[in-house]
């Protein structure tokens, strides 16, 4: 599974320490940046993000930022995602069971590393679980219309 994975400015760190985790996780990674030292306002690696995602070229992506909340917020202008900001381990496991979830964000200046980690494990073991979810989601998706 492929997943790509952005931040800002704000998150390089806990960019390169998720990066690492995935990848000895036995995950595909697609890094689109940014790297230490370079700075981008968060709209824009959450579109990256976001797009990769929509156009298939990875199966799901994590962005951060400093709270997370911008790139959610930005990712979910983009018709397909479904981009959910969590903080905590059971919000990321039902994001993903409930909600189809098929961006993850957090924030470095919310979350520590080893939090972070257990929010992408979560999130990334957690498989949808259809059903009535399917209805729900299938009216999330019909918003993306208006
Ligand atoms: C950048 O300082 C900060 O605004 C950004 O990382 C993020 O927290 C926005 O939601």
């Amino acid at each position: 599974m492929k997943i790509a994975i952005g931040n800002d400015h704000a998150a390089v760190e806990l960019k390169n320490c998720i990066k690492a985790y995935l990848l000895e996780a036995g995950y595909e990674v697609d890094d689109l940046g940014i790297g230490e030292g370079e700075k981008i306002d968060y709209p824009l690696i959450a579109e990256k993000v976001a797009l990769e995602v929509v156009n298939k070229h990875s199966d799901l992506g994590i962005v951060m930022c400093g709270t997370g909340i911008g790139v959610s917020i930005s990712a979910n202008k983009i018709k397909g995602i479904r981009a959910a900001c969590c903080s905590d381990p059971y919000s990321a496991k039902m994001s993903r069971e409930h909600n189809d979830a098929n961006i993850l964000c957090f924030g470095s200046r919310v979350v520590g590393d080893e939090l972070a980690k257990m929010i992408v494990k979560n999130w990334l073991d957690a498989k949808f679980l259809g059903e009535r979810h399917l209805r729900r989601v299938e009216l999330i998706n019909k918003l993306d219309e208006r």
